[in-house]
C-alpha cells in the first residue's frame, strides 16, 4: 500500500526508525509511522484482514493544532496505520502557529489522511467499529475540522461517534509503545500547552495532582527558543542546542510553586532566561547558545523529573510514564529513566514520533472510551479548553443519535 500513488508527492529517507514512509507536498509532510512490532503483525495477519469477531477497529482523526492525522488501531494497541499530515514547515515561517492556516490546511489534508489510513490499514469504513476523534482541547478552528469530518463519516455509516481528550490520547500513546502496560501509573503530560502530572487509576480515570500555573513546559521551550534565534518549533532545537552546552554552564531557577504541592510554574525561569539574554546584549557580550540551552532545559527537566518521582513514591507508585510533545525531550528522557532506575521503578515512554501529536494515540484512548460505552451524537462540539478527568464532560455533546 503506497500512500504517495494518489498524490503524486515525492518519497524521502526517513530519520525515525518508526517512520516508515516520509513524503512532502506544498510544505506539508506526510509520514506514515507505525511500530515494528505492529508493522510484523500486519505481515503476518494481511493487516486488518484477519480481523476476529472479538477484535474492535477504531478509525481516529486528530486536528487540534497543526498536524492533520488519521489512523486505524485494532484493540487499542495495535497501529494498522499512522498517518500524519506535518504542517510544521509551513508554520515556521511565522515562528509559530497560525491558527487559520491551521485549520485550512486540515481542510486540505484531512480526506486525503483518511483515505490513506484506511487503505494502510487495508480496510474500508464498513469495517470499523468506531469513529474516534479529538474534540478538546486545542485551537478551536482546527479541532472543528476534525470533529466536523468525524461527524460526517458516522453520520454516513451509521458507525458510532467517540470524542477524545487531545491529553488522554497523548497518555494512551503509552499503550501503543508498550503492550503490557496497565494502570494505575504516574504519567508526566508535557505538552506544547499542558504540564500535568496525571495519576492513571483505570483506562480513562484520571486524577490530576500538578499541573503548570502558568506557561506549559512546551511553551517555555517555543519561547526561549525565540529568544535566543533558534526558531520554530522551539523543543527540539533547544534539545539539538544543549547536546553542545554545559548544562551546568548558568544556574536559572527552578520555581517551587508550594512545599507540598505538584505544580509547575515556568514563567520565572523563562523571565531569568530573557534576563540574562538582556542584560548579555546591553553589555555587549557575548553569550553562548548552547550553554544558556542547556542550562534552560536541566532547570526545566530537574522540576518535571523531582515532581515526577517524588509523586510517584507518594502514591506507592512503580510505574512511570511520559507523554506529550516535550517528552520527546532527550535529556528528560535520559533523566527520568536514571531516577526510575535509581528508585526501583519502571519506566515508559513512548517513541519520540508518538510522543507528538498524532492519531494513533486517539484511537487508543477512544478505545477505551468505547468499551466503557462512550458514544457521542451529532451534536459534538469542538472544547477548545476541554478539562482532562472529569467523566461528566464525557457525554458533553452527547445526543439520542
Ligand atoms: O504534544 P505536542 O506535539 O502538541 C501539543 O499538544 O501541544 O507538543 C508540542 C510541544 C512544542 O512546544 C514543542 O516545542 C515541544 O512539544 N517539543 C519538545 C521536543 N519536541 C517537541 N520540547 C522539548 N524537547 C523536544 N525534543
Ligand atoms: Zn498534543
Amino acid at each position: 500500500m503506497d500512500i504517495t500513488g494518489s498524490n503524486g508527492i515525492i518519497m524521502e529517507n526517513r530519520t525515525d526508525e518508526k517512520i516508515t514512509r516520509r513524503t512532502e507536498e506544498d510544505g506539508v509532510i506526510f509520514m506514515s509511522i507505525k511500530n515494528e512490532e505492529d508493522t510484523n503483525a500486519a505481515q503476518d495477519n494481511g493487516a486488518a484482514g484477519e480481523k476476529k469477531s472479538e477484535d474492535t477497529l477504531i478509525l481516529a482523526i486528530e486536528s487540534s493544532c497543526d498536524e492533520t492525522a488519521a489512523a486505524v488501531v485494532k484493540n487499542g494497541r495495535e497501529v494498522l496505520s499512522n498517518i500524519i499530515s506535518s504542517q510544521i514547515a509551513l508554520h515556521t515561517v511565522y515562528g509559530g502557529v497560525v491558527p487559520e492556516i491551521a485549520s485550512r490546511k486540515h481542510v486540505e489534508k484531512i480526506n486525503g489522511c483518511v483515505r490513506a489510513a484506511l487503505a494502510e490499514a487495508g480496510i474500508t469504513l464498513e469495517g470499523i467499529d468506531a469513529i474516534a476523534v479529538t474534540y478538546g482541547p486545542g485551537l478551536v478552528g482546527a479541532l472543528l475540522v476534525g470533529v466536523s469530518e468525524a461527524k460526517a463519516l458516522s453520520f454516513a455509516t451509521g458507525k458510532p461517534l467517540v470524542g477524545v481528550h487531545h491529553i488522554e490520547g497523548h497518555i494512551c500513546a503509552n499503550y501503543i509503545e508498550d503492550k503490557a502496560l496497565e494502570p494505575p501509573f504516574m504519567c508526566l503530560v508535557a505538552s506544547g500547552g499542558h504540564s500535568h502530572l496525571v495519576y492513571v487509576k483505570d483506562y480513562g480515570e484520571y486524577d490530576i495532582i500538578g499541573q503548570t500555573r502558568d506557561d506549559a513546559a512546551g511553551e517555555a521551550f517555543d519561547k526561549v527558543a525565540r529568544a535566543i534565534g533558534l526558531g520554530y518549533p522551539g523543543g527540539p532545537k533547544i534539545d539539538a542546542a544543549a547536546r553542545n552546552g554545559n548544562p551546568n554552564a548558568i544556574d536559572f531557577p527552578r520555581a517551587k510553586t508550594t512545599e507540598k504541592s505538584y505544580d509547575f510554574s515556568f514563567s520565572g525561569l523563562k523571565s531569568a532566561v530573557l534576563n540574562y539574554i538582556n542584560q548579555a546584549e546591553m553589555k555587549g557580550e557575548e553569550f553562548n547558545k548552547d550553554d544558556l540551552a542547556a542550562s534552560f532545559q536541566k532547570a526545566v527537566v530537574d522540576v518535571l523529573t523531582d515532581h515526577t518521582i517524588s509523586a510517584a513514591k507518594e502514591y506507592g507508585c512503580k510505574k512511570i510514564a511520559i507523554a506529550g510533545g516535550v517528552a520527546s525531550n532527550t535529556a528528560l528522557r535520559e533523566r527520568i529513566e536514571k531516577e526510575c532506575e535509581a528508585n526501583g521503578m519502571t519506566f515508559y515512554r513512548p517513541s519520540p514520533v508518538l510522543c507528538t501529536d498524532n492519531a494513533a494515540m486517539i484511537g487508543a484512548a477512544g478505545y477505551y472510551e468505547f468499551k466503557k460505552g462512550v458514544r457521542h451524537g451529532m451534536d459534538l462540539n469542538a472544547v477548545p479548553n476541554l478539562p482532562l478527568g472529569d467523566r461528566e464532560r464525557r457525554f458533553h455533546g452527547r445526543s439520542s443519535k
